[in-house]
């Protein structure tokens, strides 16, 4: 391989027939001056030699014409082989300045001392092997790739890449990585797909049988008045059932007559909204609201029901609560979702639990508008670590992304949704655009905090945890009948 060129933050170099390099891989510039670049191969192109074009046609008219070649100095094979060269159009990372890396800098190789060496990931993530470390999966070239759990705390995580390419799958190791360290966890899971993380593939209970809780609304998750306190109560009356304001007021009263009584049951609410003195248009309003969460199956009066804070104190030291979401109707996600999050900050702020590993799958369907800033900026300070799912990138806000410390990006082919990632995320767009479009299933491009900023395509490894949430097939299903 040969140094070629450099143009803004990008290194051209030539690699000969022979030298096996791919998309992805990691090369290090050296010369005489003991400092190494470290680039990416972020896209392979032909070499484009002058004249290549006339050489291209010859040959192909040589083929259709009777005759015998004479190559008297036996150069046809150096054409060839010049023919066949190809251009790695490079990313710089960093500049290794004996042994330590430095992102910035302005220090160019020699051009005509420059060589140039494959680098392995290994060699480039963190060495240090912790007990804090976790297998993600491996290279392209098969080498194993270890991160450092460490790195999603305290910080804001994205998965996301198109349907079907391996975004929940990775997104339910990193939750088993995290219960395995010892973290809490809670999961907001859309399609109950992480409901078998307590079994093997198989369906026996695994190791992690008493780690992870599973939570589904109106079965084993009620919540009786007490629970939800009045902040939380009024939250979902006026944002998901929303209520008008004058009749907010008038519930507040009526709430804190029973509270004061304590008195706060679904019967007595029922009893006191009937006969409060009010305007007929605010006790229709209210019996309305009343009646939808009355309906809605997740309220009850029976007080030996499941609380949240109590599963999570089970977790303290390790687990994981999932919230299945799957079958709850909207309204249902939206009331579940207000009352976790505002138990989760709740407890938080008392500093009842220290800090928590949140993972939402597809938020966008069931998290508030306002509640996006709330959890990237306020809930991160109070110590709720977020990790989003999804599929739609358009769905997570452009300011959003730019706060992430660490993306798991699987394929995309709409140049839309590329467009929309590379805008916002830290990384050049370039690299984004050319690795995210060839990715095959099961591997991403993986950026930021959890890889030391050297973006790494990663193969994910297998689990054995019992996949839930697959796409029922009609024909499959049909056909096994048969
Ligand atoms: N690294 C992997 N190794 C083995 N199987 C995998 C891997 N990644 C994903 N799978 C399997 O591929 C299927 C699809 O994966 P997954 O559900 O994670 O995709 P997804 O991107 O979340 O899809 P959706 O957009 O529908 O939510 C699942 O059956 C899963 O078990
Ligand atoms: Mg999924």
């Amino acid at each position: 391989m040969r140094l070629f060129r450099k143009e803004g933050a990008t290194i051209q170099i030539i690699s000969f027939p022979g030298e096996d390099v791919e998309k992805g891989d990691y090369l290090k510039i050296t010369d005489s001056t003991g400092k190494n670049l470290i680039v990416q191969v972020i896209d392979i192109e032909y070499a484009n030699i002058p004249g290549i074009l006339e050489e291209l046609l010859r040959n192909h008219n040589n083929s259709l014409v009777q005759g015998e070649d004479v190559d008297p100095f036996e150069v046809a094979n150096h054409i060839a082989f010049i023919q066949d060269a190809h251009l790695l159009i490079c990313k710089i990372r960093a500049i290794d300045v004996q042994g330590e890396l430095v992102h910035a800098s302005s220090w160019l190789p020699s051009r005509t001392k420059a060589r140039v060496k494959r680098l392995t990931v290994d060699q480039l993530l963190a060495s240090d092997k912790n007990s804090f470390m976790t297998h993600l999966g491996a290279t392209t070239r098969r080498k194993d790739i270890h991160i450092d759990v460490r790195a999603l705390d305290g910080a804001l995580n994205i998965i996301t890449g198109k349907k079907g390419t391996g975004k929940s799958h990775v997104s339910k190791l990193l939750v088993l990585s995290l219960v395995s360290n010892g973290a809490p966890v809670v999961v907001l899971d859309l399609n109950g797909e992480y409901t078998g993380l307590n079994r093997d593939a198989s369906g026996k209970p695994n190791s992690y049988q008493d780690k992870i809780l599973v939570l589904t609304p109106g079965k084993n998750f009620k919540l009786t008045l007490n629970q939800l306190n009045i902040r939380v109560m009024l939250s979902i009356l006026v944002n998901t059932l929303h209520l008008p304001g004058t009749s907010a007021r008038e519930f507040k009263r009526i709430w804190h007559y029973l509270n004061e009584r304590n008195a706060l049951t679904l019967t007595n609410l029922g009893e006191a909204i009937r006969d409060w003195k009010c305007n007929q248009h605010v006790r229709d309003a209210l019996f309305s609201r009343y009646y939808t969460l009355l309906h809605s199956g997740l309220l009850t009066d029976q007080a030996a029901c499941t609380s949240l804070e109590s599963e999570l104190a089970k977790i303290q030291h390790g687990g994981g609560v999932i919230i299945n979401l799957r079958d709850t109707s909207l309204t249902n996600r939206y009331i579940v979702v207000e009352y976790v999050l505002a138990k989760l900050i709740e407890l938080l702020t008392k500093r009842r639990l220290r800090s928590i590993f949140l993972f939402a799958e597809e938020a966008h369907l069931y998290l508030r508008e306002t509640y996006w800033n709330d959890i990237v900026t306020r809930m991160r300070h109070f110590g709720a670590f977020t990790t989003f799912v999804t599929n739609q990138p358009d769905t997570i806000r452009e300011s959003i992304y730019r706060q992430a410390d660490s993306l798991f990006l699987f394929n995309f082919t709409s140049s839309h949704d590329l467009e929309t990632i590379s805008r916002a995320s830290k990384i050049d767009s370039e690299t984004i655009k050319s690795v995210a479009r060839d990715l095959p299933p099961h591997h991403c491009l993986v950026l930021g905090n959890v890889v030391n900023d050297f973006p790494v395509v990663a193969k994910i490894r297998e689990l054995d945890v019992l996949a839930m949430g697959e796409t029922r097939l009609f024909f499959s299903e049909s056909q096994g009948s048969s």
